[in-house]
Protein backbone atom coordinates (compact mmCIF):
# COMPACT_ATOMS: atom_id res chain seq x y z
CA UNK A 1 0.00 0.00 0.00
CA UNK A 2 2.94 2.20 0.68
CA UNK A 3 5.31 3.43 -1.68
CA UNK A 4 7.91 6.13 -2.16
CA UNK A 5 9.05 7.56 -5.33
CA UNK A 6 12.02 10.26 -4.86
CA UNK A 7 11.22 13.77 -4.20
CA UNK A 8 13.53 15.02 -7.44
CA UNK A 9 10.79 16.57 -9.39
CA UNK A 10 9.95 18.98 -6.44
CA UNK A 11 11.48 21.38 -7.70
CA UNK A 12 9.26 24.16 -5.70
CA UNK A 13 7.28 23.16 -2.61
CA UNK A 14 3.77 23.36 -4.32
CA UNK A 15 1.72 20.25 -5.37
CA UNK A 16 -2.02 20.19 -6.91
CA UNK A 17 -4.80 17.41 -5.94
CA UNK A 18 -7.08 16.80 -8.35
CA UNK A 19 -9.95 14.61 -8.13
CA UNK A 20 -11.44 14.18 -11.64
CA UNK A 21 -14.98 11.93 -12.09
CA UNK A 22 -16.98 10.54 -14.27
CA UNK A 23 -19.95 7.74 -14.65
CA UNK A 24 -18.61 6.25 -18.32
CA UNK A 25 -20.71 2.97 -17.74
CA UNK A 26 -22.32 0.45 -14.95
CA UNK A 27 -22.36 -3.08 -13.93
CA UNK A 28 -25.71 -3.51 -13.97
CA UNK A 29 -27.52 -0.83 -14.75
CA UNK A 30 -26.09 2.61 -12.61
CA UNK A 31 -24.57 0.56 -9.56
CA UNK A 32 -21.18 -0.41 -9.90
CA UNK A 33 -18.13 1.19 -12.78
CA UNK A 34 -16.48 -2.29 -12.64
CA UNK A 35 -12.48 -3.64 -12.29
CA UNK A 36 -11.81 -3.58 -16.24
CA UNK A 37 -12.99 0.43 -16.41
CA UNK A 38 -10.72 1.23 -13.00
CA UNK A 39 -7.86 -1.09 -14.66
CA UNK A 40 -7.94 0.76 -18.09
CA UNK A 41 -7.88 4.24 -16.28
CA UNK A 42 -5.02 3.35 -14.01
CA UNK A 43 -2.96 2.50 -17.05
CA UNK A 44 -3.29 6.03 -18.66
CA UNK A 45 -2.32 7.23 -15.25
CA UNK A 46 0.43 4.82 -14.92
CA UNK A 47 2.18 6.21 -18.11
CA UNK A 48 1.53 9.49 -17.46
CA UNK A 49 3.61 8.94 -13.82
CA UNK A 50 6.86 11.83 -14.27
CA UNK A 51 5.51 13.16 -17.53
CA UNK A 52 2.45 14.66 -16.39
CA UNK A 53 1.52 13.82 -12.66
CA UNK A 54 3.69 12.52 -10.00
CA UNK A 55 0.94 9.73 -8.18
CA UNK A 56 -2.46 8.44 -8.47
CA UNK A 57 -5.33 6.72 -6.84
CA UNK A 58 -8.38 5.31 -8.88
CA UNK A 59 -11.15 4.31 -6.91
CA UNK A 60 -14.76 4.34 -7.41
CA UNK A 61 -18.17 4.87 -5.87
CA UNK A 62 -21.12 3.02 -7.52
CA UNK A 63 -21.31 3.67 -11.10
CA UNK A 64 -18.60 6.99 -10.94
CA UNK A 65 -15.16 6.46 -11.28
CA UNK A 66 -12.48 9.04 -9.44
CA UNK A 67 -9.42 9.84 -10.47
CA UNK A 68 -6.86 10.88 -7.37
CA UNK A 69 -4.06 12.51 -9.40
CA UNK A 70 -1.28 14.68 -7.44
CA UNK A 71 0.93 16.86 -9.80
CA UNK A 72 3.22 20.07 -10.20
CA UNK A 73 1.14 22.02 -13.21
CA UNK A 74 -1.44 24.14 -10.88
CA UNK A 75 -5.44 23.69 -11.46
CA UNK A 76 -7.34 23.65 -14.55
CA UNK A 77 -4.23 22.60 -16.11
CA UNK A 78 -4.92 21.37 -19.76
CA UNK A 79 -2.15 18.57 -19.91
CA UNK A 80 -3.85 16.88 -16.60
CA UNK A 81 -7.79 17.37 -17.61
CA UNK A 82 -6.24 15.93 -20.86
CA UNK A 83 -5.27 12.89 -19.27
CA UNK A 84 -8.13 12.67 -17.26
CA UNK A 85 -10.57 12.78 -20.44
CA UNK A 86 -8.33 10.17 -22.17
CA UNK A 87 -8.59 7.76 -18.86
CA UNK A 88 -11.89 8.43 -19.51
CA UNK A 89 -12.38 7.32 -22.79
CA UNK A 90 -10.08 4.28 -22.53
CA UNK A 91 -12.48 3.06 -19.59
CA UNK A 92 -15.70 4.04 -22.35
CA UNK A 93 -14.01 1.84 -25.15
CA UNK A 94 -14.31 -1.23 -22.26
CA UNK A 95 -17.61 0.03 -21.51
CA UNK A 96 -19.22 -0.33 -24.82
CA UNK A 97 -17.56 -3.78 -25.45
CA UNK A 98 -19.26 -5.12 -22.52
CA UNK A 99 -22.39 -2.97 -23.66
CA UNK A 100 -22.42 -1.40 -19.73
CA UNK A 101 -25.05 0.72 -18.76
CA UNK A 102 -24.57 4.58 -19.98
CA UNK A 103 -21.59 3.74 -21.58
CA UNK A 104 -19.64 6.96 -21.94
CA UNK A 105 -22.45 8.63 -20.31
CA UNK A 106 -20.19 11.63 -18.80
CA UNK A 107 -18.41 12.33 -21.68
CA UNK A 108 -20.25 14.44 -23.49
CA UNK A 109 -18.22 15.54 -26.23
CA UNK A 110 -16.31 13.82 -29.02
CA UNK A 111 -12.99 15.42 -28.11
CA UNK A 112 -11.39 17.31 -25.66
CA UNK A 113 -10.98 20.73 -25.46
CA UNK A 114 -8.51 22.59 -22.90
CA UNK A 115 -10.41 21.62 -19.84
CA UNK A 116 -12.85 18.49 -18.80
CA UNK A 117 -15.35 21.41 -17.24
CA UNK A 118 -18.63 21.65 -19.21
CA UNK A 119 -17.37 18.41 -20.54
CA UNK A 120 -19.32 16.44 -18.62
CA UNK A 121 -16.60 14.99 -16.05
CA UNK A 122 -16.45 16.83 -12.28
CA UNK A 123 -13.65 18.30 -10.76
CA UNK A 124 -11.98 19.40 -7.37
CA UNK A 125 -8.53 20.82 -7.32
CA UNK A 126 -6.33 22.68 -4.92
CA UNK A 127 -2.66 23.78 -5.07
CA UNK A 128 -1.06 24.64 -2.00
CA UNK A 129 2.64 24.46 -0.22
CA UNK A 130 3.08 21.47 1.12
CA UNK A 131 3.31 21.23 4.76
CA UNK A 132 5.64 19.54 7.10
CA UNK A 133 3.23 16.93 7.07
CA UNK A 134 0.00 17.03 4.83
CA UNK A 135 -2.85 15.31 5.40
CA UNK A 136 -6.06 15.03 3.11
CA UNK A 137 -9.11 13.36 3.08
CA UNK A 138 -10.81 12.91 -0.70
CA UNK A 139 -14.46 11.90 -0.23
CA UNK A 140 -16.24 10.67 -3.39
CA UNK A 141 -19.97 10.20 -3.80
CA UNK A 142 -22.50 8.78 -5.41
CA UNK A 143 -26.24 9.30 -6.14
CA UNK A 144 -26.55 12.90 -5.04
CA UNK A 145 -25.19 16.36 -6.07
CA UNK A 146 -22.48 18.90 -4.69
CA UNK A 147 -24.79 20.48 -2.36
CA UNK A 148 -24.49 17.23 -0.30
CA UNK A 149 -21.04 18.99 0.78
CA UNK A 150 -22.97 22.29 2.32
CA UNK A 151 -24.13 20.72 5.43
CA UNK A 152 -21.03 18.81 6.53
CA UNK A 153 -18.78 21.82 5.63
CA UNK A 154 -20.51 23.85 7.29
CA UNK A 155 -20.07 21.45 10.44
CA UNK A 156 -16.55 21.33 9.91
CA UNK A 157 -15.20 24.76 9.84
CA UNK A 158 -17.98 26.68 11.58
CA UNK A 159 -19.47 24.61 14.35
CA UNK A 160 -17.57 24.26 17.08
CA UNK A 161 -19.52 21.54 18.80
CA UNK A 162 -18.80 19.42 15.73
CA UNK A 163 -14.64 20.84 15.64
CA UNK A 164 -13.35 21.55 19.08
CA UNK A 165 -9.84 22.50 17.10
CA UNK A 166 -12.51 26.13 16.32
CA UNK A 167 -11.88 26.71 20.18
CA UNK A 168 -9.54 25.57 20.62
CA UNK A 169 -6.62 25.66 18.25
CA UNK A 170 -5.27 29.59 18.29
CA UNK A 171 -4.39 29.17 14.08
CA UNK A 172 -8.13 28.63 13.63
CA UNK A 173 -9.89 30.70 15.82
CA UNK A 174 -9.99 33.62 13.66
CA UNK A 175 -12.10 31.11 11.18
CA UNK A 176 -12.80 30.41 8.04
CA UNK A 177 -14.12 32.07 4.48
CA UNK A 178 -16.59 30.61 2.48
CA UNK A 179 -17.08 30.69 -1.05
CA UNK A 180 -20.65 30.08 -1.92
CA UNK A 181 -22.05 29.73 -5.68
CA UNK A 182 -25.25 30.75 -6.76
CA UNK A 183 -25.65 28.16 -9.42
CA UNK A 184 -28.91 29.84 -10.65
CA UNK A 185 -27.56 33.20 -10.97
CA UNK A 186 -24.25 32.36 -11.83
CA UNK A 187 -21.84 34.84 -9.81
CA UNK A 188 -20.56 34.14 -6.36
CA UNK A 189 -20.25 35.48 -2.54
CA UNK A 190 -17.41 34.75 0.03
CA UNK A 191 -18.87 34.81 3.36
CA UNK A 192 -17.33 35.10 6.96
CA UNK A 193 -17.24 32.81 10.10
CA UNK A 194 -18.07 33.14 12.92
CA UNK A 195 -19.58 36.81 12.00
CA UNK A 196 -21.58 35.69 8.93
CA UNK A 197 -22.09 32.40 10.18
CA UNK A 198 -26.09 33.42 9.90
CA UNK A 199 -26.17 35.09 6.46
CA UNK A 200 -23.99 31.78 5.42
CA UNK A 201 -26.58 29.89 6.59
CA UNK A 202 -29.70 31.35 4.88
CA UNK A 203 -27.89 30.23 1.52
CA UNK A 204 -26.51 27.31 1.80
CA UNK A 205 -29.54 25.41 3.71
CA UNK A 206 -31.12 26.46 -0.09
CA UNK A 207 -30.03 23.21 -1.45
CA UNK A 208 -31.74 24.60 -5.19
CA UNK A 209 -29.71 27.66 -5.51
CA UNK A 210 -26.38 27.67 -3.49
CA UNK A 211 -23.04 25.52 -3.20
CA UNK A 212 -20.37 25.61 -1.12
CA UNK A 213 -17.65 25.79 -3.94
CA UNK A 214 -14.29 26.53 -1.45
CA UNK A 215 -13.32 27.11 2.09
CA UNK A 216 -10.13 29.21 3.10
CA UNK A 217 -8.54 29.82 6.52
CA UNK A 218 -9.49 33.36 7.19
CA UNK A 219 -5.64 33.86 9.09
CA UNK A 220 -3.16 33.37 6.02
CA UNK A 221 -6.18 32.75 2.99
CA UNK A 222 -4.96 28.86 2.52
CA UNK A 223 -7.17 26.69 1.06
CA UNK A 224 -9.09 23.97 3.27
CA UNK A 225 -11.47 22.54 1.20
CA UNK A 226 -13.01 22.64 -2.38
CA UNK A 227 -15.71 20.54 -3.94
CA UNK A 228 -16.79 20.02 -7.38
CA UNK A 229 -19.44 21.73 -8.96
CA UNK A 230 -19.22 21.82 -12.65
CA UNK A 231 -22.54 19.92 -13.21
CA UNK A 232 -25.41 21.34 -11.05
CA UNK A 233 -27.71 20.25 -13.52
CA UNK A 234 -26.88 22.62 -16.57
CA UNK A 235 -24.35 22.56 -18.50
CA UNK A 236 -24.68 25.18 -21.22
CA UNK A 237 -28.13 25.80 -20.67
CA UNK A 238 -29.30 21.76 -21.15
CA UNK A 239 -29.99 20.18 -18.39
CA UNK A 240 -27.99 17.03 -17.48
CA UNK A 241 -28.82 15.75 -14.30
CA UNK A 242 -27.19 16.00 -11.04
CA UNK A 243 -23.61 15.34 -10.49
CA UNK A 244 -22.35 12.94 -8.44
CA UNK A 245 -19.45 14.71 -6.59
CA UNK A 246 -16.17 15.05 -5.34
CA UNK A 247 -14.37 16.96 -2.49
CA UNK A 248 -10.76 17.79 -1.20
CA UNK A 249 -10.67 18.39 2.99
CA UNK A 250 -6.94 19.34 4.41
CA UNK A 251 -6.95 18.41 7.81
CA UNK A 252 -4.94 18.52 10.89
CA UNK A 253 -2.56 21.39 12.72
CA UNK A 254 -4.70 24.16 11.66
CA UNK A 255 -7.06 22.53 9.84
CA UNK A 256 -10.02 20.40 11.52
CA UNK A 257 -8.12 16.92 12.93
CA UNK A 258 -9.30 14.09 10.56
CA UNK A 259 -11.92 13.17 13.61
CA UNK A 260 -13.55 16.41 13.01
CA UNK A 261 -13.27 16.40 9.12
CA UNK A 262 -15.09 13.07 9.25
CA UNK A 263 -17.48 13.80 12.09
CA UNK A 264 -20.35 15.72 10.77
CA UNK A 265 -21.01 11.96 8.90
CA UNK A 266 -21.46 10.39 12.13
CA UNK A 267 -25.30 11.79 11.86
CA UNK A 268 -26.57 11.41 8.73
CA UNK A 269 -27.91 13.94 6.80
CA UNK A 270 -30.72 14.02 3.98
CA UNK A 271 -29.01 15.11 0.31
CA UNK A 272 -31.02 15.15 -2.63
CA UNK A 273 -30.31 12.41 -5.31
CA UNK A 274 -31.03 8.62 -4.71
CA UNK A 275 -33.51 7.02 -7.37
CA UNK A 276 -33.82 8.77 -10.85
CA UNK A 277 -31.85 12.27 -9.03
CA UNK A 278 -35.49 12.83 -8.07
CA UNK A 279 -35.77 12.13 -4.37
CA UNK A 280 -34.27 13.15 -0.61
CA UNK A 281 -32.65 10.13 1.15
CA UNK A 282 -29.88 9.69 3.93
CA UNK A 283 -26.07 9.77 2.62
CA UNK A 284 -24.37 6.63 4.12
CA UNK A 285 -20.98 7.15 4.81
CA UNK A 286 -18.98 3.59 3.88
CA UNK A 287 -16.00 1.96 3.48
CA UNK A 288 -14.27 1.43 -0.40
CA UNK A 289 -15.97 -1.65 -0.39
CA UNK A 290 -19.47 -0.95 0.24
CA UNK A 291 -19.79 1.96 -2.20
CA UNK A 292 -22.11 -0.16 -4.31
CA UNK A 293 -25.77 1.82 -3.75
CA UNK A 294 -28.62 -0.72 -5.02
CA UNK A 295 -31.86 -0.08 -3.07
CA UNK A 296 -33.87 1.76 -4.88
CA UNK A 297 -30.53 2.60 -6.41
CA UNK A 298 -29.21 4.39 -3.22
CA UNK A 299 -29.29 5.52 -0.81
CA UNK A 300 -26.68 8.35 -1.58
CA UNK A 301 -22.99 6.56 -0.58
CA UNK A 302 -20.01 8.57 0.61
CA UNK A 303 -16.46 7.31 0.89
CA UNK A 304 -13.41 9.31 2.60
CA UNK A 305 -9.88 8.40 1.39
CA UNK A 306 -6.84 9.97 3.78
CA UNK A 307 -3.80 10.32 1.93
CA UNK A 308 -0.57 11.75 3.68
CA UNK A 309 1.01 13.88 0.57
CA UNK A 310 4.81 13.68 0.86
CA UNK A 311 6.85 15.38 -1.74
CA UNK A 312 3.95 15.09 -4.27
CA UNK A 313 3.48 11.65 -3.57
CA UNK A 314 0.21 9.97 -2.35
CA UNK A 315 0.96 7.92 0.81
CA UNK A 316 -1.98 5.83 1.52
CA UNK A 317 -5.27 5.36 1.31
CA UNK A 318 -6.57 5.22 4.85
CA UNK A 319 -9.99 4.17 3.80
CA UNK A 320 -11.55 6.17 6.69
CA UNK A 321 -15.20 5.63 7.06
CA UNK A 322 -14.35 1.32 6.99
CA UNK A 323 -14.05 2.41 10.46
CA UNK A 324 -16.46 0.50 13.02
CA UNK A 325 -16.83 4.18 14.58
CA UNK A 326 -19.09 4.75 11.84
CA UNK A 327 -21.60 1.63 11.66
CA UNK A 328 -24.14 3.38 13.55
CA UNK A 329 -23.94 5.80 11.34
CA UNK A 330 -25.18 3.15 8.54
CA UNK A 331 -27.55 2.21 10.54
CA UNK A 332 -29.14 5.23 11.26
CA UNK A 333 -29.18 5.96 7.38
CA UNK A 334 -30.99 2.89 6.79
CA UNK A 335 -33.20 3.72 9.52
CA UNK A 336 -33.58 7.39 7.60
CA UNK A 337 -34.00 5.37 4.25
CA UNK A 338 -36.95 2.81 5.64
CA UNK A 339 -39.14 6.11 6.52
CA UNK A 340 -38.43 8.23 4.08
CA UNK A 341 -39.58 5.33 1.82
CA UNK A 342 -42.73 5.30 2.70
CA UNK A 343 -43.44 8.20 1.25
CA UNK A 344 -42.93 6.71 -2.35
CA UNK A 345 -44.14 9.62 -5.11
CA UNK A 346 -45.27 12.22 -2.33
CA UNK A 347 -43.11 14.74 -0.65
CA UNK A 348 -41.05 15.07 1.20
CA UNK A 349 -39.74 12.00 -0.62
CA UNK A 350 -39.98 12.99 -4.14
CA UNK A 351 -38.20 16.28 -4.87
CA UNK A 352 -39.58 19.65 -5.24
CA UNK A 353 -40.36 19.41 -9.08
CA UNK A 354 -37.35 22.27 -9.73
CA UNK A 355 -34.93 19.77 -8.28
CA UNK A 356 -35.61 16.32 -10.29
CA UNK A 357 -33.13 14.97 -12.56
CA UNK A 358 -36.36 13.34 -14.65
CA UNK A 359 -37.56 16.60 -16.21
CA UNK A 360 -40.14 14.50 -17.87
CA UNK A 361 -43.06 15.35 -15.33
CA UNK A 362 -43.74 18.92 -17.28
CA UNK A 363 -44.52 15.79 -20.65
CA UNK A 364 -47.35 14.15 -18.20
CA UNK A 365 -48.70 17.76 -17.54
CA UNK A 366 -48.86 18.90 -21.24
CA UNK A 367 -50.76 15.27 -21.80
CA UNK A 368 -53.45 16.51 -18.91
CA UNK A 369 -53.46 19.90 -20.29
CA UNK A 370 -56.45 19.97 -22.29
CA UNK A 371 -58.22 18.34 -19.52
CA UNK A 372 -57.86 20.95 -16.79
CA UNK A 373 -61.12 22.96 -16.07
CA UNK A 374 -61.04 26.05 -14.73
CA UNK A 375 -62.21 26.30 -10.69
CA UNK A 376 -65.61 28.24 -10.16
CA UNK A 377 -65.22 30.97 -7.53
CA UNK A 378 -62.03 32.05 -8.58
CA UNK A 379 -63.18 35.21 -10.10
CA UNK A 380 -63.95 36.34 -6.60
CA UNK A 381 -60.55 35.92 -5.34
CA UNK A 382 -59.22 37.52 -8.55
CA UNK A 383 -61.50 40.57 -8.84
CA UNK A 384 -60.22 41.51 -5.57
CA UNK A 385 -61.72 39.17 -3.00
CA UNK A 386 -60.89 38.91 1.05
CA UNK A 387 -57.41 38.92 1.12
CA UNK A 388 -54.87 38.24 4.41
CA UNK A 389 -53.67 41.57 4.20
CA UNK A 390 -57.46 43.54 3.80
CA UNK A 391 -58.46 41.36 7.01
CA UNK A 392 -54.91 42.93 9.08
CA UNK A 393 -53.38 39.45 9.18
CA UNK A 394 -50.10 41.46 7.45
CA UNK A 395 -48.68 44.72 6.97
C1 LIG B 1 -29.67 8.35 -10.31
C2 LIG B 1 -29.40 7.23 -11.22
C3 LIG B 1 -30.38 6.14 -11.32
C4 LIG B 1 -31.18 6.24 -12.63
C5 LIG B 1 -32.24 5.13 -12.74
C6 LIG B 1 -32.98 5.17 -14.06
O1 LIG B 1 -28.65 9.31 -10.37
O2 LIG B 1 -28.43 7.22 -11.92
O3 LIG B 1 -31.23 6.08 -10.22
O4 LIG B 1 -31.75 7.49 -12.71
O5 LIG B 1 -31.65 3.88 -12.62
O6 LIG B 1 -32.06 5.15 -15.08
P1 LIG B 1 -32.43 5.14 -16.63
O7 LIG B 1 -33.26 6.37 -16.89
O8 LIG B 1 -31.08 5.19 -17.29
O9 LIG B 1 -33.19 3.87 -16.89
MG1 LIG C 1 -24.82 6.06 -14.19
MG1 LIG D 1 -23.26 8.03 -10.23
Amino acid sequence: MLKIRNGDLMENNKVTISVIKADVGGLCGHTLAPDELLEACEAVLEEAVDEIILDYYVTRCGDDIDLIMSHKLGCDNEKVHGLAWKAFEEATKIAKELKLYGAGQDLLSDSFSGNVRGMGPGCAEMEFVERKSEPIVVFCCDKTDPTAFNYPLFKMFADPFNTAGLVFDPSMISGFRFEVHDVVGHKKVFLDTPEEMYMLLALIGDYEKYAIKRVYRRRDNEIAAVVSTEKLNYIAGEYVGKDDPVAIVRAQSGFPAVGEVLEPFANPHFVPGWMRGSHWGPIMPVGEEDATPTRFDGPARVIALGFQVCDGMLIGPNDLFADRGFDKAREKALEMADIIRRMGPFQPHRLPATMMEYTTVPKVLEALEDRFIPLEGLELIEEGGITRKDRGDVE
